[in-house]
């Protein structure tokens, strides 16, 4: 016990050492000093225009606070356990540099609503970046759509080959995830930008402040209605954990995608040796550690989404302890999940396709059985026995081990007289995927419309 506490005043006796170390959170909430100095210095403006304090102390504070951050940017700040978190450091470095004029910067404020302003004004700027790095993997996915728009795959239900799809389709598909999730993380960035400031510890405050001038000042859309809430309120950041879950689990199902594919049964794709790493003790081994680590990191930001949740739960109103935890599971969340975007796309920019293996892939399996039975129905079959007749000639073809489109023409009218020699072009793959012309098909001239649209909107 070191230094002397600022709410040493009701207390006969020091804190217990360990307990001082259990309660401390500076080792970790130090991250918001630039926003705890953000909000001091809106904070002092808003009392020295109300005449709180003077125009004096408010310079002097402001002049003070941004000496502070200078010295914790350049790493010359000594943050002090005994002093709990970042708040009370910053408050008493500023004391020991101006003197009194220190003293009054916490008029009117309490630490409970001067953490719940920092964390928002935190999390305010991480959505900004994670805004930027959705729609830089957004448009990585786009060039690569462009690019990969005539390829052909197999598309898969179950994992069982299903119809032909063109790998430019597949890409747009993770486009529209990552669309949703942009769309969910703007939505939570209108909850987060509320200010509660002016609740003080839980009732507000008994000075004339003015919250629309402090909430002018830092940019927020508007003071938080209610005091209590205000302190107590963590449904934002359990919102953008549970939009940072549901993003980690977009990333991990392209990321399991990305294993597959690049594994030597499937060999769909390349991913660069720099996004691979080798074996200790099997030579050939190329292992795909990028998308696997994604995957992996969605355990933990879903478990962070719990965390929040749990931590809320059955709280009292207002504020209590309990909240300091919130810090480092959102922290983690912001910081792997804006790594996992980064890195994702930068794979992304050097994966190569495999075009020639793609379509082998896809000249397997009867992926365009479902073509032959809506040629039937363009013939007049009605739906049902088109299955059937298609499904007979399958069985055929899988004790020959040969494809429909491998049946001359006598043999496939055997199973249908109506079948002529039109027949063989439904059966390519080209006329497969090219027979999905709408909007939200598989056709190469419908992947570069949807390109075209996509690119509009996010300009
Ligand atoms: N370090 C605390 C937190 O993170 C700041 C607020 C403390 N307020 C209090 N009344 N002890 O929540």
């Amino acid at each position: 016990m070191s230094e002397k506490k600022l709410w040493a005043g009701r207390f006969t006796e020091p804190t217990d050492d360990f307990v001082e170390a259990f309660t401390a959170s500076v080792e970790f909430d130090q991250r918001l000093a630039p926003y705890d100095v953000q909000g001091s210095i809106a904070h002092a403006k808003m009392l020295a225009r109300q005449g709180i304090i003077s125009q004096r102390e408010r310079d002097s504070i402001i002049q003070g606070l941004e000496k502070i951050l200078a010295r914790i940017d350049a790493g010359e700040f000594r943050w002090s356990v005994a002093l709990e978190d970042v708040h009370m450091n910053i408050e008493a470095a500023l004391t020991k540099d101006i003197g009194i004029a220190g003293k009054k910067l916490h008029t009117g404020r309490s630490r409970n609503d001067q953490v719940a302003t920092d964390v928002r004004l935190w999390l305010r700027a991480e959505l900004v970046e994670i805004g930027t790095a959705i729609r830089r993997l957004q448009l990585a996915l786009l060039d690569l759509a462009e690019r990969e728009a005539d390829t052909i795959l197999p598309g898969f239900t179950h994992l069982q080959t299903a119809q032909p799809i063109t790998f430019g389709h597949h890409m747009l598909a993770w486009f529209e995830m990552l669309e949703r999730d942009d769309e969910r993380m703007r939505d939570c960035a209108g909850r987060v930008n509320v200010m509660p400031l002016g609740a003080a510890a839980l009732a507000g405050t008994t000075y004339p402040v003015d919250r629309h001038y402090t909430a002018e000042l830092l940019a927020f859309d508007r003071p938080a209605e209610n005091s209590l809430d205000a302190v107590s309120d963590r449904d934002f950041a359990i919102e953008f954990a549970a939009a940072a879950s549901i993003l980690m689990m977009h990333l991990s199902r392209m990321s399991e995608e990305l294993i597959l594919w690049s594994s030597a049964q499937f060999q769909f794709i390349t991913l660069a040796d720099s996004f691979c790493t080798g074996s200790s003790i099997m030579p050939q081994k190329k292992n795909p550690d990028v998308p696997e680590l994604i995957r992996g990191k969605s355990g933990r930001i879903f478990g962070h989404l719990i965390a929040l949740l749990t931590l809320m739960k059955s709280q009292p109103l207002a504020y209590n302890k309990d909240n300091q935890e919130d810090k480092e599971p959102l922290f983690d969340t912001a910081d792997n999940l804006r790594g996992s975007l980064k890195v994702f796309a930068d794979m992304l920019l050097t994966l190569q396709c495999n075009r020639e293996a793609m379509r082998q892939a896809a000249l397997k399996g009867f992926a365009t059985a479902t073509d032959l039975a809506d040629y039937l129905v363009s013939k007049g079959l009605p739906f049902r026995d088109a299955h059937e007749v298609v499904g007979k000639a399958v069985v055929y073809c899988v004790e020959r081990d040969c494809d429909l489109s491998d049946l001359s023409l006598d043999k496939l009218a055997g199973f249908s007289n109506v079948i002529e020699d039109d027949v063989f072009e439904c059966l390519t793959l080209e006329g497969s995927v090219a027979a999905r012309n709408h909007i939200g098909g598989t056709a190469p001239s419908q992947v570069r419309a949807a390109v075209m649209r996509a690119r509009a909107r996010l300009a």
